[in-house]
Order: structure tokens, then C-alpha cells, then sequence
């Protein structure tokens, strides 16, 4: 077991209604003028912007509006965003959406907040020393970004998708409302529990230090997240079950599920932002797809790991040997992406690579870990192309 620091100092409101509360929140933080950012438009379909909007002219609290985050958030509406901001003194950020929007807002966050080009911060180059406060309105449970200190961002140039971690975009507050998920495609609700899990994964199949209470949280949550992905593919506007699966995302990536080991993974992650960055696939599908094949290439490096998952999570019955039992689970788990209508190869989700893309992609993704990464296999660019080619 090691050490950790565990830091989520978001401030959940959860239930019914709760988005009427936005601007009480925006004012407990700080806020005095507000950039509302969100995505592609569900949120104005929905009503949900005007409801929202409608609360902050209630409340005299002024703002500036600006949509066009889409999935896989590109460079080039941050730039947009912090322009829009410095002119209209913006001080306070609320995303309005999914995991897109709210990176977008963190990447505006910190491009106010910072001097300089706020891609340097994406490229590893030099370290943020701030952020604009944020609040977030959930609409999708998938990335835990409503919790986590990441943010993940497209540079249209060169394709290239990176992610920045750094708890100065901890967003303030956080309002979910399992109801507003309702509208979710059903295609979106499956890739959103599909991220969830992998979260949680990516921090259990490790090689170093575990602890029981980790551990067991963590297959808690996976079980709970398959059952209720599952009610939600026959009943998609049970209310319990959004609720449980949206409670789930945020504790699954806000630090919770990883206190006590190395950190994780994180290469399941790693290999699909090549995908998202170079085909523009859904996150949590192309996760989906490439997992198989990242699982069957690392287990015998972390046997234990993928014992005990296939016992305590995918509950099979153990095989004649551990190794049977590891890939037992592993079948497992691909039946229940299926089940949910998930891929489980790049063919499944659409994409037919070429051999220079899959050379592209494992460079790219060598180049973003730098060099090698991985806790339950450290892996180095040959083996992300291996990876990459078995999931053809
Ligand atoms: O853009 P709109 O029109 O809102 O439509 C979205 C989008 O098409 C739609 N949607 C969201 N809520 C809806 C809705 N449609 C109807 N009703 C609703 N209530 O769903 C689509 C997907 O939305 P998006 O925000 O892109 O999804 P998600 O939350 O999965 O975010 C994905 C992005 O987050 C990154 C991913 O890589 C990807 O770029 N990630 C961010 C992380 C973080 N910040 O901690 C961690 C993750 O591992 C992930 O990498
Ligand atoms: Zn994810």
C-alpha cells in the first residue's frame, strides 16, 4: 500500500431540480460574470439552458453565452473561449453538458488564468499555476470531469488529443440531476457507463500496492455500474438507475478508486485518445474496443489482478488454472460490452485503420506517454502498435 493525497473539493448537489440552484452556487463561489459554455445544442433542445439562464436574470447575476464544444473538444473554441472572456470580464465558468464541455471550459479556465499559449499546458510543456473557478451542470455520466482534475483537449493541427491534469480545475461545484441525462441517446448512456467502469479499472489492474478497501469499493462499483447499465438498455428513463450510474462516474475518476495504489494504468485510456484524436470515435466506445485486446496482451504481467476481477467482478467460476480464469473474465466482460451494444474491436466500432495508421497511432501515443507507460504491463511503442493491430 502507498501513501496518497486525496483531494475533491467539488461540492456535489444531487437530485431532482438541482440545476435551479446554479446561481445560488455561482454566487457562494465568487462569481460576478459568467461564461456559460456547453455543447453542440442538446442543452438548448432540452430547455435546459433557458431554464438555467432564466435562473441567473432571476438572480441579476450577468453573463455571456458560447455553444460549439463538441465530443473530442477542439483547440481552436478554447482559443475562441479565453478571447471571449478577457473582453467581457469574465470571472466565473459554467459548463453546461458532458465531458466535452466541461474540458473545454477547464482549457478556457486556464487560458485566462495563465499568460502564454494554454496548449503548451496539454503539450507538457510548462505547468499551470491557476485556473477561473468553474461550476459544472452535468448532462451526461461518463468522464467524472464534474470531480476530476483532468481536462482533454484536440489540436486540430496534427490531430493530436492530450489530456492536463492539475487540481486547479477542480470544478467548485457540481450539479447533478439524473433526470436531465433522460434525453441521452442510448448510444451515449452505454458509452458513458463503459468510461465509468474503465476509470475504475484503469486503477485496479495494477502491479503495486493495493489495498483491500480500495479494492473492494472498486468492484463494488463495477457491479453496480453493469447492473444498472443494463436496466438503462430495457428502461432508459429509470430514474434509480441513472442515479446510481451517475453517482458512480464522479466517484470513479475523482481520485477515490485509486487511493492506496501506483496510480494505475492508464493505457486503455492512452490507446483510445489516438482513436478519438484520429477518427473522432465516442470515447467510451473506442475504450470499448480497444480493451480486449489491451487486456489479453497484459494479463499474464498482472495475473492476480485479473484473477481476482474475474472472481469478484464478472463473478465466474474459476477455471483449472489462473490463467483460464483471468481470460475467463476477460470474455466476460466483452459479453457484457455486447450486451449493452458496445464494440469490442476496431472493426465493431467502425474504423478500418491502415497499417501506417496503426504505426501513427502507436507513435503518437509513445510520443504522449513519453516513451513508455503502463502498471499492470509497461508498454512501449511496439506494443501499442501490437495492440492496436489486434484489435483489427
Ligand atoms: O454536444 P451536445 O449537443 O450536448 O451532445 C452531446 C454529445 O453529442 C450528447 N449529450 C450530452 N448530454 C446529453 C446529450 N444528448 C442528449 N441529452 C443529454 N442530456 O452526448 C454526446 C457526448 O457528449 P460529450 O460531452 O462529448 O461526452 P462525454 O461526457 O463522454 O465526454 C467525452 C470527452 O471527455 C474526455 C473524452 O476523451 C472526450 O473528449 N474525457 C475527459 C475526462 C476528464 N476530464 O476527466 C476523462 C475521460 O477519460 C475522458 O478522456
Ligand atoms: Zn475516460
Amino acid at each position: 500500500m502507498y501513501g496518497f493525497n486525496y483531494y475533491t473539493p467539488t461540492k456535489v448537489v444531487f437530485g431532482k431540480n438541482t440545476e435551479a440552484k446554479a446561481a445560488e452556487l455561482i454566487r457562494e463561489f465568487g462569481g460576478k460574470k459568467v461564461l456559460i459554455h456547453y455543447g453542440g445544442g442538446s442543452v438548448v433542445r432540452s430547455g435546459l439552458l433557458k431554464r438555467v439562464t432564466d435562473t441567473l436574470d432571476e438572480a441579476g447575476i450577468p453573463y455571456v453565452t458560447l455553444g460549439g464544444a463538441v465530443p473530442n473538444p477542439r483547440l481552436s473554441l478554447v482559443y475562441e473561449g479565453i478571447d471571449l472572456c478577457r473582453k467581457e470580464g469574465v470571472d466565473f465558468l459554467l459548463a453546461v453538458g458532458g465531458g466535452s464541455a466541461i474540458d473545454s471550459a477547464k482549457a478556457i479556465g486556464y487560458g485566462v488564468a495563465n499568460e502564454g499559449d494554454v496548449w503548451d499546458f496539454y503539450d507538457y510543456r510548462r505547468k499551470a499555476t491557476g485556473c477561473l473557478p468553474l461550476g459544472v451542470i452535468l448532462t451526461i455520466a461518463a468522464t467524472g470531469s464534474e470531480m476530476s482534475d483532468s481536462s482533454v483537449i484536440t489540436k486540430e493541427e496534427g490531430l493530436v488529443k492530450r489530456g492536463y491534469n492539475s487540481d486547479y480545475c477542480r470544478p467548485k461545484f457540481a450539479i447533478m440531476n439524473p433526470e436531465l441525462t433522460m434525453t441521452l441517446p442510448d448510444y451515449q448512456t452505454a458509452c458513458g457507463c463503459t468510461d465509468i467502469m474503465m476509470h475504475t479499472m484503469e486503477r485496479y489492474f495494477t502491479s503495486g500496492g493495493n489495498m483491500e478497501i480500495t479494492d473492494s469499493m472498486a468492484e463494488s462499483l463495477l457491479r453496480t455500474v453493469m447492473t444498472n447499465a443494463e436496466i438503462l438498455v430495457r428502461d432508459p428513463k429509470n430514474y434509480e438507475a441513472r442515479a446510481e450510474v451517475m453517482w458512480a462516474g464522479s466517484l470513479s475518476h475523482n481520485g477515490l478508486t485509486g487511493c492506496g495504489n501506483d496510480g494505475g494504468d492508464w493505457m486503455t485510456h492512452k490507446l483510445e485518445h489516438e482513436l478519438g484524436g484520429l477518427y473522432d470515435v465516442a470515447h467510451g466506445a473506442g475504450l470499448a474496443a480497444i480493451w480486449g485486446s489491451w487486456a489479453r496482451y497484459v494479463y499474464k504481467d498482472c495475473l492476480p489482478r485479473f484473477k481476482r476481477f474475474a472472481l469478484n467482478v464478472m463473478g465466474v467460476a474459476p477455471a483449472g488454472s489462473d490463467e483460464e480464469t483471468a481470460l475467463k473474465g476477460i470474455e466476460a466482460l466483452e459479453d457484457f460490452f455486447r450486451r449493452i451494444h458496445m464494440p469490442t474491436n476496431l472493426r465493431e466500432l467502425g474504423v478500418s485503420a491502415t497499417e501506417e495508421d496503426l504505426h501513427t497511432m502507436a507513435h503518437k501515443c509513445a510520443v504522449g506517454v513519453n516513451g513508455a507507460k503502463g502498471s499492470a504491463k509497461l508498454l512501449r511503442e511496439a506494443d501499442m502498435y501490437a495492440i492496436f493491430k489486434a484489435s483489427m
